[in-house]
């Protein structure tokens, strides 16, 4: 079947809770397409648990939620973007609500929200849908989306690269996985809302997908990225040979749950005063010494102090799925390790979402607002998300009018390329990646470490890049390419700071520098048009 041409006002690249909020956000005289790898509900959104940060109690205030933030970030937020993220943050849970998303209430109350504690806020601000709020959160706004006249969406479609004329975004080259075929979608404005990359490390708790495609297009079209050595571990991730990429929130500390070693003793106040309670990056540090320091495969998360009726009622999900592994959450502690969870940095923006790339948005955790800085705080994720779809979609719908119809571009072009003959490469340099990353440019670093990674990524690079040439594209190559050429950002990132800060440590600069830092990359060759990076 030959390949077609489809032209929106808009074309927004991601089906989670940026990608879903923004397409709701946009009036409703706008096309809008909405393409996303497999079904609506695969990113990291469906599976978050905790719940989002908001300043909804009437002892709680923005100041305090942007403190918060700041001491989280470890100096390196952008005040500016803190500020005007928590300050949209009460409104944007009202939208939710009007969207029809039940988030829990307070016992006994009739309209006021039960709100949970975790690690780096000084208040109880996690409003939340007991342990399965990103659930809650796609499931409402998918059917807003699905029954919206003007929004057309596409399942099942691999973006491959940007489109752009003379420094303008205009669109982008779409893998269409059921027909296997590459269609170009055109449209006045793009929004990049394509998640992070935590899948550049072995052991992750984030979805299949999570392989940093937005980054990727986005540099490859011009745009500068900037903290990309800042991937969060979340500390506590199931340990059993059977559960792949399962988190335990981060809420269970936030009830008093405790980590313990195996011999049963609790270990996190010899770290931080604020115990279990601590910023991720220090709860994550310090279950890696303790692993490594007893040589254990893992460290213990004990709730099960808590009555068996009170964690069925606020962690459903996780009571159930331990219980299936034979682990009851309300009689013994649960073996947890440390997993890669969440890309800090990403595309630049500003407040309204705007790239480098003119007509070329990102948002969600694809984009690096200046948010999160060193370390993002529990919870803020989704908030950025949901903020920040807001503001972006209120921009396009303020600029679309002046913006010029996109000029014709060329049909994807596979006239020299073939069907793969070895999908082994590909499988092969995957796990290679993965494990690298994890080896060398994981929770502790070192200069020596950081050198090996370089010299890896360069090797799959060129590999990488002449099986590209020379292939059919399929999904599982665009997400190792892409996955190479974010891992070479991070390794790259890494490598330029020189000192221990947030969620970068490394032992051959443990002190924190007086002068905080973005570390930001510049494509070589940045606004080369389209057609030519076709192929
Ligand atoms: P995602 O939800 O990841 O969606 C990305 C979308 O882009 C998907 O639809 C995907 O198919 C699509 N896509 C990607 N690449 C392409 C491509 N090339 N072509 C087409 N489509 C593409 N944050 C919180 O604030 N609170 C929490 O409680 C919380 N819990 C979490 C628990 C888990 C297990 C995980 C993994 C994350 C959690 N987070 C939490 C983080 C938060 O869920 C994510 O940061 C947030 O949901 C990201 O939303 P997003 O819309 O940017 O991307
Ligand atoms: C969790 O529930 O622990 C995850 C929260 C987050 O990643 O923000």
């Amino acid at each position: 079947m030959s390949a077609t041409s489809l032209q929106h006002d808009v074309l927004i690249i991601g089906g989670g809770a940026a990608g879903l909020s923004a397409a709701l956000r946009l009036p409703d005289h706008l096309r809008v397409a909405l393409v996303c790898k497999g079904d609506l509900n695969e990113g990291s959104t469906y599976w978050a648990q905790g719940g989002m940060a908001a300043v909804l109690d009437s002892s709680d205030t923005v100041d305090s939620h942007v403190a918060d933030t700041l001491v989280a970030g470890a100096g390196l937020c952008n005040p500016e973007a803190v500020h005007f993220t928590v300050s949209h943050s009460r409104r944007c849970v009202e939208w939710l609500v009007e969207q029809g998303v039940d988030f829990d209430l307070r016992h006994g109350a009739s309209s006021e929200f039960h709100l949970a504690m975790e690690g780096g806020h000084s208040h109880r601000r996690i409003i939340h849908a007991a342990d399965r709020t990103g659930r809650a959160i796609s499931e409402v706004l998918t059917e807003r989306v699905l029954a919206a006249a003007n929004i057309d969406v596409f399942p099942h479609r691999v973006a491959v690269d940007l489109v752009t004329h003379e420094g303008r975004c205009e669109g982008a080259y779409i893998l269409d996985r059921e027909r296997d075929r590459v269609d170009l979608f055109q449209a006045r404005a793009v929004v990049l809302a394509t998640g992070g990359a935590s899948k550049a490390y072995l052991y992750t708790s984030n979805p299949d997908g999570a392989s940093g495609d937005g980054i990727a297009m986005a540099w490859r079209a011009g745009c500068r990225v900037a903290n990309l050595e800042f991937n969060q571990f979340h500390p506590t991730c199931l340990y059993h040979p059977k559960a792949k990429s399962f988190l335990i929130t981060e809420a269970i500390r936030g009830e008093g749950g405790k980590l313990r070693l195996p011999d049963g003793s609790q270990f996190m106040h010899n770290f931080d005063p604020r115990a279990e309670l601590a910023p991720r990056d220090i709860v994550a540090r310090a279950i890696d010494h303790e692993m490594k320091r007893l040589g254990v495969d893992c460290v213990f998360l004990d709730i099960s102090h808590k009555p068996r009726a009170f964690l069925e009622e606020h962690f459903p999900t996780i009571t159930s799925r331990c219980m299936e592994l034979g682990i009851d959450i309300a009689r013994e502690p649960i073996p947890v390790v440390p997993a890669a969870h969440y890309t800090c940095g990403g595309v630049i923006v500003d407040t309204a979402g705007r790239s480098d790339v003119s007509g070329l948005y990102v948002i969600g955790e694809a984009s690096c607002t200046g948010l999160h800085g060193a370390n993002r705080m529990a919870s803020n994720s989704l908030l950025e998300c949901i903020v920040f779809a807001e503001s972006a979609a209120a921009d396009i719908a303020a600029t679309i009018a002046q913006c010029p119809p996109p000029q014709p571009a060329p049909p994807w072009d596979e006239s020299q390329v073939t069907d793969s003959d070895e999908d082994v490469v590909i499988s092969h340099n995957w796990d290679e990646l993965r494990r690298f990353m994890w080896d060398y440019v994981g929770i502790v670093r070192t200069n020596k470490r950081l050198a090996r990674a370089e010299h890896r990524i360069r090797l799959l690079q060129d590999e990488i890049n002449e099986y590209y040439s020379n292939y059919k594209v399929s999904n599982d190559l665009l997400e190792l390419r892409n996955l190479a050429m974010v891992a070479e950002l991070m390794i790259r990132c890494a490598q330029a700071r020189k000192e221990s800060r947030g969620l970068h440590y490394t032992l051959d600069y443990p002190e924190l520098l007086e002068r905080a830092e973005d570390t930001v990359l510049t494509p070589e060759a940045p606004g080369a048009d389209t057609p030519s990076i076709a192929r």
